[in-house]
């Protein structure tokens, strides 16, 4: 048998004349012991017992498989692994975060809705009336409204707010003398009697940019911040209580589109105090 495969082998050889020293590396890697390779190859002889030395570190490994599984880590995994997680109660933390985001929202949003009643935003609108009335409404290109004066223009509500919804220009057009009350000491006041300039109209029928509750809040504002009629009063409690109180019926009406100008008088005649006429046109002066 010996004899054989050494024949094949030479014939093997000769065929394919692979070079010795290749034969030798191929030998040698088979062995995986690098003992071997300082030693010719020349005959099989060597490689049994370099093939049964390898075969037992081999079988001693697979006893051992943790030596096997042990690899080291790559820089990249182990940085993987050294570097901290998010700790578990962050994750409750965290997920609190759209809370925050609302509340923040919530806290910067500006605040302008929580103005309520025909006083607090009649402050607001006021904004637009000073430049031409003064801050506290000592005058200056528009009439004074201070201290009393435009209570004794206007000791009706109703007809303040005719006025300054239509302007002072209407009531020239629509041919009426003199507005609000007839008897006002000093004199009547008649449109553009004051320095020849109109009151500009307020309300939207005649392009003015105010809706009828803001026009019932800035005239408000007007007599009882401005001017100072006192809510209290015997005078002006009713007429506070009715108008311009943060609980007036009517002003929540203007404000929801349940009344107007047109049909407050109707629309309130259940009050005991009875609103009269407002309109939104030009008129003669409520009676005495
Ligand atoms: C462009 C200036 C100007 C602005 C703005 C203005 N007014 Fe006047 N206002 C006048 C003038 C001028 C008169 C006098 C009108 C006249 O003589 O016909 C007047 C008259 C009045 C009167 C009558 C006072 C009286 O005793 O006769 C009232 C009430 C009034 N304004 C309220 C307001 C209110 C409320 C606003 C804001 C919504 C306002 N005005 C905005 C110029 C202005």
């Amino acid at each position: 048998m010996i004899l054989i495969q050494r024949s094949i082998s030479s014939i093997v050889h000769r065929v394919t004349e692979i070079p010795e020293h290749l034969l030798k590396r191929s030998r040698d890697r088979k062995s995986g012991d690098s003992a071997s390779s300082g030693e010719s190859a020349g005959s099989s002889g060597d490689n049994v017992p370099a093939v049964q030395k390898a075969a037992v570190p081999a079988k001693s490994v697979k006893n051992e498989p943790s030596v096997v599984v042990a690899k080291p880590d790559t820089p990249r995994v182990a940085a993987a692994k050294s570097r901290k997680k998010i700790p578990f109660w962050a994750m409750a933390t965290l997920s609190l975060l759209p809370l925050w985001a609302f509340l923040y929202a919530y806290a910067v949003k500006p605040q302008a809705k929580v103005v309520e009643g025909p006083l607090a935003i009649g402050s607001e609108v006021y904004g637009g009336c000073a430049g031409c009335h003064g801050a506290a409404g000592q005058g200056g290109a528009g009439r004074i409204l201070h201290q009393g004066e435009v209570l004794k223009t206007f000791p009706h509500i109703e007809d303040m707010l005719n006025f300054v919804y239509t302007g002072s220009q209407a009531y020239v057009s629509a041919g009426i003398k003199q507005y609000g009350n007839l008897e006002r000491e000093g004199g009547a006041h008649a449109p553009l009697s004051y320095n020849g300039n109109a009151m500009p109209q307020q309300g939207e029928t005649y392009g003015g940019g105010l809706s009828q509750a803001e026009i019932l809040g800035v005239v408000c504002h007007a007599r009882y911040g401005v001017s100072g009629a006192d809510q209290k009063s015997e005078q002006w409690a009713k007429e506070y209580e009715t108008w311009c109180s943060p609980e007036s019926e009517i002003f929540k009406a203007l404000e929801t589109g349940g009344t107007s100008f047109d049909t407050v008088s109707k629309d309130f005649s259940m009050l005991k105090e009875k609103p009269n006429e407002v309109g939104t046109k030009p008129r003669a002066s409520t009676a005495n």
